[in-house]
């Protein structure tokens, strides 16, 4: 089966459209840091608003609790989205109450209302299809159609991802059209060398896509707070820096197959290593094999990789066709510990090939670090949606538009 695509819904001039987007930004004192998703989610709302659809934004936004939580409030979103729009959006202060059918219904041909944090309501994230059947029910009161398009969120089996696009006639927007484009690429025939570039901080997040991946790719660079799992697995002492000791058996797993597979693994062979997890602290390059060795001993922790691996990084990531990045090389929220996370990004930039960034962390990471969005091949919207959609698992949200 394909995926349903918006034509499939026929006209919408003057339709109630729902539209499922991942609006979920991060926001410091109430302030937008990064909007990328928001900026993704135009072409489909822009769609939409000229065929004269009535459109009817939802998202969720962090993870509250199934109630309000003004920290959590879409409502600054609304602003940017309409910043972006260049044209008024008008905000419901509830998800399916008064607020929201009122303002439904005062919506003109070509108008924009956003509703509420879709999890203010238990039922949306409830493990209970029924619960989430019932709230995808009110939820359907709002609108004629679906139109889901928040890719971020496709791995989530909530109710207005899954069970709301069972309910109303539903398609994808061009959001999620463009994401599995892009990840179709990445896992039909990839242009070869094909590298992939993991990092962030805990391996656990990542065995899935290790193992699926392997067999598939040419390079595996590893970096970030999960690299040291990796070089305890080699027999390096790695101080006090972020360990997964409960896998170490698995990592090693992975040594030994990717010798196997002759999966070149390029891990680090110089990290930074810092006095202290702050971003003032006193900082050293040691070998990977020699990260004890510091002024800091056993208490030094390593926050980046270091400079000679950055270089060997780049050149690998330069030399390969197709490169797939997911989690920053180290602390880059830290300025002292961002120039491994730096060095790849610019790599990317210059790949002649495709280069994808996978969202969450690393997307932020390069916005933050003054890379704009053109120089890269694609920035994916989906943090765990990208990993778990290149681990070739079923996704529900794709599932239910008829992706298989
Ligand atoms: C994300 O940030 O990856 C998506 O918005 C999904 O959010 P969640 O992990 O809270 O479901």
């Amino acid at each position: 089966m394909t995926l349903r695509t918006l034509d499939t819904l026929g006209s919408l001039e003057g339709k109630r459209v729902i539209v499922r987007c991942d609006l979920n930004v991060p926001l410091r004192d109430g302030i937008i840091t990064d909007d990328g998703r928001v900026r993704a989610s135009l072409p489909t709302l822009n769609a939409l608003i000229n065929a004269g659809a009535r459109v009817v934004v939802c998202s969720h936004l962090g993870r509250p609790d199934g109630a309000p939580d003004p920290q959590y409030s879409l409502e600054p979103v609304a602003q940017r989205l309409s910043e972006l729009l260049g044209a008024p959006v008008a905000f419901a202060r509830d998800t399916v109450g008064e607020s929201a059918t009122e303002a439904v219904a005062s919506l003109e041909d070509g108008g924009v209302v956003v509703i509420e944090n879709l999890r203010f309501n238990p039922g949306e994230t409830s493990k209970d299809a029924a619960e989430r059947g019932a709230f995808a029910a009110e939820l359907a009161k709002l609108g004629d159609v679906l139109v889901s398009d928040g890719f971020g969120v496709v791995h989530r089996k909530q109710a207005s991802v899954y069970e709301l696009a069972e309910l109303l006639p539903s398609a994808a927007g061009l959001l999620i059209a463009t994401e599995l484009d892009v990840l179709d690429r990445l896992t039909e025939n990839p242009e070869r060398p094909y590298a992939v570039v993991l990092g962030g901080s805990k391996v656990s997040d990542k065995l899935g896509v290790i193992s699926h991946l392997l067999p598939r790719v040419d390079r595996i660079l590893v970096g970030g707070g999960m690299l040291f799992t990796f070089l305890k697995a080699q027999g390096h002492a790695v101080a006090s820096s972020l360990l997964e000791e409960d896998q170490l058996d698995t990592v090693r797993g992975y040594i030994a197959e990717a010798a196997e597979r002759g999966v070149e693994l390029v891990l680090p062979t110089d990290v930074v290593v810092a006095a202290s997890f702050s971003a003032d602290a006193d900082h050293e390059v040691a070998a990977a094999d020699a990260i004890e060795q510091t002024a800091f001993g056993a208490s030094g922790i390593g926050l980046d990789i270091g400079p000679e691996t950055a270089a060997r990084f780049a050149e690998v990531i330069r030399g390969s066709k197709t490169v797939f990045w997911n989690g920053p090389m180290g602390v880059f929220e830290f300025p002292a510990f961002a120039a491994g996370t730096k060095t790849v990004a610019q790599a990317l930039t210059e790949v002649d090939g495709l280069s994808v960034v996978g969202g969450g962390d690393s997307a932020a990471a390069v916005r933050q670090l003054g890379f704009s969005d053109d120089r890269f091949g694609h920035i994916s919207t989906g943090g765990g949606a990208s990993l778990e959609f290149l681990e070739g698992k079923k996704l529900p949200g794709l599932e239910v538009l008829g992706w298989a």
